[in-house]
């Protein structure tokens, strides 16, 4: 499906014009520029014939700035600037391409399609003042890229902060300001990085005080998401409910797609981090849909009907749009511009580690759990033929560990979806494995394990999401290799899975939680830690001696706040591939340590929302 989306999602071939810095116009193919479909308007521009222009005043930067997947000198810089907060409604096709400026009357026949002009400026210091501006440009955008600005900011330095900001073009019109982050040059020697990471953002579920809490304390370096960042379900009535999804339905189409990511935008604490931090993100299911694969989701309830239509549209036009609002919306780089499906993609970041994004989920994925066959995936679990990643990508993710350990990075992390270790599941009441995970692909996992074994690559860190909830486990071929839960021997690395955001955990209340956890460890020897009650986060400080992971819950998602706990510590020494014992020191906040203590304070919250009602929560940050 990924070739056909080449041709679905193109747009327009104006890649080399100067004045063109717009990545969200870019022909999805280079060597295909028949594929792109010209903006009028923009090649009348480049005729010198300069659009008649917006009134300055009319337009509004509606969704804040954002920026991501850092280079040593080079920076993605995202916008949103529109006559509208709303979302435009018109698909991509030809149609939407007709001659908007007639030549004999000058007239524009739509004017929503005017291109909007913007200059970036992005400089070393907080007022961006002349002397400490090292980039600027211009760039356009209409409404066929529903007014989003996606701009690489060039000439930079490694591992150095900077300051950026949009203005309308001819006006003292600016965006909200930014600060960003270039990563290390790959043969710098780096002292330690920080890593927020993040899953699973529910907005009708919640608040996204998660991500403000990271931003407020500011000890992190740069902002990985493994996915789930929006969700395509509906939920509330829009008008009564205030974190009810618009559009009020399952979305499908462009615009709701659009709508929905835009949606996402107006969370304060979500503004905050993108504002402060570059972020390195990756797509799960619910970017598309549920539980999807290469050629489905569990919304379709049986394959054929993935030849038929899926909401009114086709599964692939459905897959092409999500894509495409996803790469409109989020600031990352399309790491190869003849596959518009592909975002895996690695970042050196310094001698330090190497960070391998996968995507397990949409790429090439065989039929997963679905529901209605979730027997038949359980007999298929372990057939040989089957793949999270499609062979392109599998081999390219064996390559990128064994070039990695060969240029001497000291780590290697794995910004991945699913949980990688095998979960047997018993004691929460579930299928003892979920197939959905790694655990329904056991011949790639295994695949995986033995490329680790026998080029005995060391310090692998596998991150995962998309499971609400935490597991931080020793990285163990079980059944192959021996292994001793109690000092870790054996382990060929580690896996730190975080909880969701703001998506429901298994746990409907803390001491069952920490029940089911209890059982959790006492069934899997190399799960050390299992935590299902809280929404939260966890950050990773890397150094070349060790990796310290610091795990986040938020008390209440249920309205906006700055308050977190801490839950629990985890050391892992460069060497040793397996966590430091004793696990978490032997005691944690929630949930169940394989040997430790669990110490759950009684919170007491304020939940009176007056209280929280400030807007000077950046400066806010309260630990309990
Ligand atoms: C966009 O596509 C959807 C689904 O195919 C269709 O229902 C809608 O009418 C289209 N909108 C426009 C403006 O063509
Ligand atoms: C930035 O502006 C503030 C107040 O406007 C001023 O106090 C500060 O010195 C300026 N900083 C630089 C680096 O110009
Ligand atoms: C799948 O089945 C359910 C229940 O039978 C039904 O409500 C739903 O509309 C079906 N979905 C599709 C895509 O046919
Ligand atoms: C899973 O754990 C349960 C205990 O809760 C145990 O009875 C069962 O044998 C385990 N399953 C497997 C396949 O190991
Ligand atoms: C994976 O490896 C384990 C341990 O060697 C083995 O028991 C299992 O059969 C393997 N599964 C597949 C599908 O290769
Ligand atoms: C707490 O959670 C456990 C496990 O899910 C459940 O059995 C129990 O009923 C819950 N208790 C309350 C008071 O909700
Ligand atoms: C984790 O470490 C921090 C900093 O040392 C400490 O304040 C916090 O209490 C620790 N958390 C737990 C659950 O031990
Ligand atoms: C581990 O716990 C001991 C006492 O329980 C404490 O003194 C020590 O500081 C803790 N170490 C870390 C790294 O949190
Ligand atoms: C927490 O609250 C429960 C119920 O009110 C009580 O039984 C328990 O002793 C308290 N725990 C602590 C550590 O205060
Ligand atoms: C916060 O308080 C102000 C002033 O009291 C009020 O106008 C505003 O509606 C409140 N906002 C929320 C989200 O409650």
């Amino acid at each position: 499906m990924g070739r056909f989306l080449i041709a679905a999602v193109c747009l327009v071939s104006l890649a080399t014009a100067s004045w063109d810095g717009n990545l969200n116009y870019d022909s999805p193919s280079r060597r295909h520029p028949s594929l792109g479909i010209d903006v009028p308007k923009l090649r009348l521009a480049k005729r010198g014939l300069e659009p008649r222009a917006w009134d300055p005043a009319q337009l509004k930067f509606t969704h804040g700035v954002a920026s991501g997947d850092p280079y040593p000198d080079s920076v993605i810089l995202w916008t949103r600037i529109s006559p509208l907060l709303e979302s435009d409604k018109s698909n991509v096709t030809v149609e939407g391409n007709v001659p908007l400026y007639n030549h004999d009357t000058e007239q524009y026949i739509k004017a929503s399609k005017n291109p909007i002009c913007v200059e970036y400026q992005i400089g070393t210091d907080k007022n961006l003042s002349t002397s400490s501006i090292v980039d600027t440009g211009t760039a356009y955008t209409t409404s066929d890229i529903d007014y989003t600005v996606k701009v690489e900011a060039k000439n930079l330095q490694p591992f150095t902060t900077y300051y950026y900001q949009f203005t309308v073009c001819g006006s003292t019109n600016t965006s909200p300001p930014g600060r960003t982050k270039t990563s290390p040059g790959p043969d710098d020697d780096v002292s330690n990085i920080g890593l927020a990471v993040y899953s699973c953002s529910q907005y009708q579920n919640g608040y996204f005080n998660a991500y403000g809490n990271a931003a407020r304390k500011d000890k992190v370096d740069y902002v990985i998401h493994l996915g789930d960042y929006i969700y395509e379900s509906k939920k509330g009535v829009l008008g009564t409910d205030p974190r009810a999804t618009n559009p009020p339905r399952e979305i499908f189409t462009l615009y709701d797609y659009r709508t929905r990511l835009a949606q996402y935008r107006t969370d304060q604490d979500l503004l905050l981090s993108h504002a402060k931090f570059a972020w390195i993100p990756v797509w799960d299911d619910h970017e598309v849909s549920n539980n999807g694969y290469r050629d489905g989701s569990s919304g379709l309830n049986n394959t054929e009907d993935s030849f038929r239509k899926d909401g009114g549209v086709s599964v692939d036009q459905r897959k092409m749009n999500a894509v495409r609002a996803y790469f409109e919306y989020m600031p990352i780089r399309q790491v190869d511009m003849d596959d518009n499906l592909r975002i895996w993609r690695t970042f050196k970041i310094g001698k330090l580690f190497d960070l391998v994004m996968l995507d397990t989920r949409n790429y090439d994925r065989s039929i997963t759990t679905l529901n209605w066959n979730d027997d038949y995936v359980g007999e298929l679990r372990d057939d040989a033929g089957r793949t999270l990643m499609g062979s392109h990508q599998e081999n390219w993710f064996y390559r990128s560990l064994s070039e990695s350990q060969d240029r001497g990075a000291v780590w290697r992390i794995i910004g991945n979806q699913i949980v990688f270790s095998r979960i047997n599941n018993t004691a929460r009441d579930s299928d003892w494995l979920n197939a959905d995970q790694w655990d329904g692909y056991t011949a790639n996992r295994n695949r995986t394990l033995q490329h680790l074994y026998d080029n005995s690559i060391s310090n692998t860190v596998f991150l995962a999401g998309d499971s609400h909830a935490n597991w931080v486990s020793d990285l163990v071929w079980l059944d192959e290799k021996s292994y001793d839960p109690a000092t870790g021997a054996g382990s060929v690395g580690v896996e730190f899975a975080g909880t969701a955001v703001s998506s429901s955990g298994f746990a409907t209340n803390v001491s069952g939680g920490n029940e089911m956890s209890a059982g959790l460890v006492r069934d899997n020897a190399e799960l050390q830690w299992s935590e299902g009650w809280y929404r939260g986060y966890y950050e990773l400080q890397i150094s070349p001696e060790a990796i310290q992971a610091s795990y986040y819950g938020c008390p209440t998602v249920s309205f906006r706040n700055p308050l977190e706990i801490s839950l629990a510590n985890f050391t892992v020494l460069a060497g040793a591939n397996h966590l430091e014992r004793s696990v978490a020191n032997g005691s944690v906040e929630s949930g169940a340590l394989q040997q430790g203590s669990t110490k759950q304070t009684n919170l007491t919250l304020n939940t009176d929302k007056g209280v929280w009602n400030t807007t000077s929560f950046d400066k806010m940050y309260i630990t309990y």
